[in-house]
């Protein structure tokens, strides 16, 4: 035990050792403080068997009840060793870190008939994919702060399989859980974990605020159903960086609460970034949307490379969403293959009843994308706005979107109003509004 603390210790030097070098490379480290834990307890203490057999849940609730309930100060690291750890979904505490060691797993069961239901979240008024309730997310956290997600890569598997093939056969109750969920929850570390297989989004922030994501491995087959990487989701002050994602759905997709239900609730996403992220989907690299209605503004996104993508960069809303999705500055982003390089639109997404306003129009306002290099894409761009409502302030500039055989070489707009500068193919005459050059210039 001593050995294995000793190593925990030296990690956890050599871990901010190396993020105060920083040097010239801006990085969320610091921005929530990597707090030391003195008081440190490992899984095994509690029962805990990494099998791969035996089932862990009361070894898991019994070392967060300790930590919850014996509060040492500064916190309790919950260290889990090398090995499988299957386990049913459970909670985290505030003031914890739960470490996985090299080559520790911890694994969910895929017991979907026990699996427990929490209420759905305000701001969509029901489960994201059917009515009532959903199931809780595999690790979970409501109201906590100060929780962090670390160690030496190991992994957090959803087994989500038998969830996919519920979504496939129709036969699903309930939403599937997320991998990992923090609602209503502030400062939070996730870094150097490797997340597989979740049922449904990977992790999912919401109502939260001060989160850094970084240093993290997602990956879900490419034909897994609505396996997102990252959303954060009505919650403000996150940084997501340096991170690799390959999964069946949106990689980060930003979002803020669903028609009706969003709109009441009001709570916007603001001040997110993104940065060196690399990755491949059938769906969009940096998506925000579809679900706006309590308002996303001051997201920051750069240095994205994708590969085998449905959608490069694709914002998305509808009406019946309200909201607005306005101060948005993507740049730096290199795509190799991709149906289509840069797509906004105003018609995507379901509504979660009959009940929706179609009158409820988003507001599309100041969004501006710079240093695009795409080679092999499909159809260049397509910017689609609502009549009642068209997007304005599109800003693009230095945008290079290479096709190939057959492919569409020019862009589809409607509804927009904007201004372009360098961007090749040409662009649409609606985004070639005079005084171009210095708007998008200023932008950056
Ligand atoms: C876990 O948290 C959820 C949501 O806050 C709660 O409904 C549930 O009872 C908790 N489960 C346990 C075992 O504490
Ligand atoms: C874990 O993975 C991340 C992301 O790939 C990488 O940056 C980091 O160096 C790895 N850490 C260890 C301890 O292997
Ligand atoms: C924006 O978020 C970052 C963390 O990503 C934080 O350091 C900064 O203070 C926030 N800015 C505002 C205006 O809240």
């Amino acid at each position: 035990m001593w050995r294995l603390l000793a190593s925990v210790l030296l990690f956890s030097c050599l871990f901010v050792y190396s993020a105060s070098l920083g040097d010239s490379e801006v990085t969320c480290s610091g921005i929530v403080p990597l707090r030391y834990r003195n008081d440190k307890i490992s899984i095994t203490d509690y029962g805990g068997v990494g099998d791969g057999r035996t089932v862990n849940t009361k070894a898991f609730r019994a070392a967060i009840y300790r930590i919850q309930h014996l509060k040492r100060r500064g916190g309790t690291l919950l260290y889990i060793p090398p090995g499988v750890y299957l386990t049913e979904s459970f909670n985290l505490t505030s003031h914890m870190t739960l470490y996985l060691a090299k080559g520790a797993v911890i694994k969910a069961v895929q017991d979907t008939r026990n699996w427990p239901l929490i209420d759905p979240l305000p701001s969509y008024g029901r489960g994201r994919e059917l009515p009532g309730g959903r199931y809780m997310s595999f690790i979970h956290g409501d109201g906590l702060r100060d929780v962090v997600i670390t160690g030496q890569n190991g992994t957090i598997d959803g087994q989500g399989e038998v969830w996919w093939n519920l979504w496939r056969s129709r036969t699903l109750k309930y939403t599937r859980p997320n991998l990992i969920e923090f609602k209503d929850s502030k400062e939070i570390i996730i870094s150097n974990v490797i997340f597989q297989n979740s049922p449904f989004w990977n992790i999912h922030p919401v109502y939260c605020s001060e989160v850094v994501i970084h240093h993290v491995t997602i990956l879900a087959p490419q034909d897994s159903p609505n396996t997102d990487g990252i959303d954060p989701d009505s919650s403000v002050n996150v940084c997501i960086e340096d991170s690799f994602i390959s999964t069946g759905d949106d990689l980060v997709a930003i979002k803020s609460g669903w028609d009706q239900y969003g709109i009441a609730y009001g709570r916007p996403s603001s001040n997110i970034t993104i940065r060196r992220i690399t990755g491949s989907s059938p769906f969009a690299g940096i998506a925000i949307g579809s679900e706006t209605s309590g308002g996303i503004k001051n997201i920051v996104a750069e240095h994205i490379t994708l590969s085998n993508m449905g959608v490069g960069v694709n914002i998305k809303t509808n009406i019946g969403r309200g909201g607005y999705i306005k101060n948005i500055k993507i740049s730096n982003v290199y795509v190799d293959t991709a149906k289509y390089g840069i797509k906004i639109a105003g018609d995507t997404g379901d509504h979660p009843d009959a009940n929706y306003n179609p009158n409820a129009l988003p507001v599309v306002k100041g969004i501006h994308i710079k240093n695009v290099w795409g080679v092999n894409v499909r159809k260049a761009g397509s910017i689609q706005g609502l009549k009642g409502s068209p997007f304005t302030g599109i800003c693009l500039s230095e945008i290079n979107l290479h096709g190939s055989l057959n492919t569409y070489r020019t862009w589809k707009c409607s509804d927009v109003i904007g201004t372009s500068l360098k961007v090749s193919p040409s662009p649409c005459s609606e985004l070639r509004t005079t005084g171009g050059s210095s708007f998008c210039s200023s932008a950056f």
